[in-house]
């Protein structure tokens, strides 16, 4: 399935997987690279020993990274020990793009850049970026307001004018190969695409978590900032975190400053990391999209990639 993307990162299909700190590793990237795709491993919050394990996981297939810039601005030393790696491509999300983005460019990777507005969007063009993704707050894991729905083509319009030769893909919600349709519809070259690789045999995710995300339907995601503030994650405010609506979210979201206070985080921090090891959804938190109603099983990465691609290919196909 060929689109300005895949010529651009010279790949079989626009499809991209989420840098998903901690679960996307070398394995899962290189399972989707394998596949016709583009893997990202998860950098996060950056962890040296966590990096350099994984990157040699995926051993010499061709992979990227992902990096926080607010976190990376903590430990900037990070980003050489990725680009030592030669990576395809660094993503960088979640703003303050500027003093990593020449670096990038200059060691020859290319440049994602995820937004979740307009005014990021501009920011990441100006910063040069090779590809933008619109994130719609569908998304798992860190989002803003905007859905992908409006997002992605507005942004498509902007880049058309200000920077046609910046590619877009989108990101999430997209899971089959109907989303994946429809976000080539609404002008992206591809997708980046997250929480249906979480749910895959590679991620690297406790079997317990996977089975409550396939169990629940997308009315039972909400945004909060609780697994932030117990995990003691200072994240900017403006990026409250998806996740399922366990027991542990719901006993806590709207009552973050309780959780912060002493004796309650330590308790708690404790009890979430406990279920985090253990599977025990209800009793931590589960980063997932909004379209986890539509993850209905846990498939081997390449599997996943083969299965978008034929029936996007099909739904477009199709005669109306
Ligand atoms: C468990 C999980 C962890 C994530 N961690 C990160 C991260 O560390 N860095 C990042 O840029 N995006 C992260 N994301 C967001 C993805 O980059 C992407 O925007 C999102 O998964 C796309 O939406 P989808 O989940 O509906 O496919 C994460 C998403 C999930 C589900």
């Amino acid at each position: 399935m060929q689109t300005r993307l895949t010529k651009a990162l010279a790949i079989d299909h626009p499809i991209i997987s989420a840098p998903m700190g901690f679960a996307a590793g070398g394995r899962l990237a290189a399972a989707v690279t394998s596949a016709g795709g583009l893997g990202l491993i998860g950098g996060g919050y950056g962890d040296a020993d966590w990096l350099e394990r994984e990157f040699a996981e995926a051993g010499d297939v061709r992979v990227g990274c992902g990096l926080i810039t607010w976190s990376l601005a903590k430990k900037p030393e990070l980003l050489e020990l990725v680009l030592g790696r030669r990576p395809a491509a660094v993503m960088l999300s979640f703003g303050g793009l500027a003093p990593f983005a020449e670096r990038i460019k200059t060691s020859g990777a290319k440049l994602i850049c995820q937004v979740q507005t307009l005014a990021l969007a501009r920011e990441a063009v100006a910063a040069g970026a090779d590809v933008v993704v619109a994130q719609g707050t569908e998304a798992g894991g860190h989002v803003q307001e905007r859905t992908t729905f409006t997002l992605v083509p507005e942004i498509a319009d902007y880049l058309a004018g200000a920077a046609p030769a910046t590619l877009l893909a989108a990101a999430g919600g997209i899971v089959d190969g109907r989303t994946l349709a429809a976000v080539l519809m609404l002008g992206a070259d591809g997708a980046v695409v997250g929480s249906r690789f979480w749910a895959s045999a590679e991620a690297l995710v406790h079997k317990g978590l996977q089975a409550a995300a396939i169990a629940a339907d997308g009315d039972s995601t909400l945004r909060t900032r609780v697994a932030d503030v117990a995990r003691r994650i200072d994240w900017p405010r403006q990026f409250p975190a998806r996740m399922l609506k366990t027991r542990f979210a719901m006993q806590w979201h709207g009552r973050e400053t309780e959780l912060a206070e002493s004796g309650t985080r330590e308790r708690e921090e404790a009890r979430y990391w406990q279920g985090f090891r253990t599977g025990d959804a209800e009793n931590t938190c589960v980063l997932t999209s909004e379209a986890v109603g539509l993850i209905r099983d846990v498939a081997p990465a390449g599997e996943i990639v083969r299965r978008m691609v034929s029936e996007a290919e099909q739904r477009m196909a199709r005669p109306r």
